[in-house]
């Protein structure tokens, strides 16, 4: 099985509707949806995912906000998936992501900036385990995997 990352596009990505742009981005680059979810976060939820980020100054703040309204969740799965998700996303604050990236192309905020995407490995099974359970996630083959991921050496 190749890597796997959590992605959400947060409540403001889904007010703004921007969860077809954002699920059509990953499709077309060839990732492979393996789980979706589309639901409420809890406090108590919001503040599991953002454990790391416990006595920061923006934590209270970042867990209201990740429950303010619903979101779409999922597991997208490719070799090394996490370093080009985070790279499609952009920098963590709209205001200075790059243009191309869809923080850089969707949002201008600071603290809204619309998707979340696991950062490393150990985080990617974390959070995973936070919304799924495995047999809620999902393996099978594309048809044209060949196409998608072939090689020429
Ligand atoms: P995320 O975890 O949501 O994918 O975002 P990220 O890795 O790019 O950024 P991270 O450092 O993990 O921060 C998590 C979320 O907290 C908010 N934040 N606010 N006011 C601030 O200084 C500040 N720093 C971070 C952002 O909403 C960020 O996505
Ligand atoms: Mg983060």
């Amino acid at each position: 099985m190749s890597d796997r990352t959590l992605i959400i596009v947060k409540p403001d990505g889904v007010q703004r509707k921007f969860v077809g742009e954002i699920m059509s981005r990953f499709e077309k680059k060839g990732f492979k949806l393996v789980g979706a979810k589309f639901m409420q976060v809890t406090e108590d939820l919001a503040s599991k995912h953002y454990a790391v980020h416990k006595g920061k100054p923006f934590f209270d703040g970042v867990v209201k906000y990740l429950a303010s309204s619903p979101v779409m969740v999922m597991v997208w799965e490719a070799d090394g998936i996490i370093p080009m998700a985070r790279k499609m996303m952009g920098a963590t604050f709209g205001f200075n992501a790059e243009p191309g990236t869809i923080r850089g192309d969707f949002s201008c905020s600071k603290g809204y900036n619309l998707i979340h995407g696991s950062d490393s490995p150990e985080s990617a099974e974390y959070e995973i385990g936070l919304y799924f359970s495995n047999n809620e996630l999902v393996d099978y083959s594309f048809a044209d995997e060949d196409w998608l991921y072939g090689q020429n050496d």
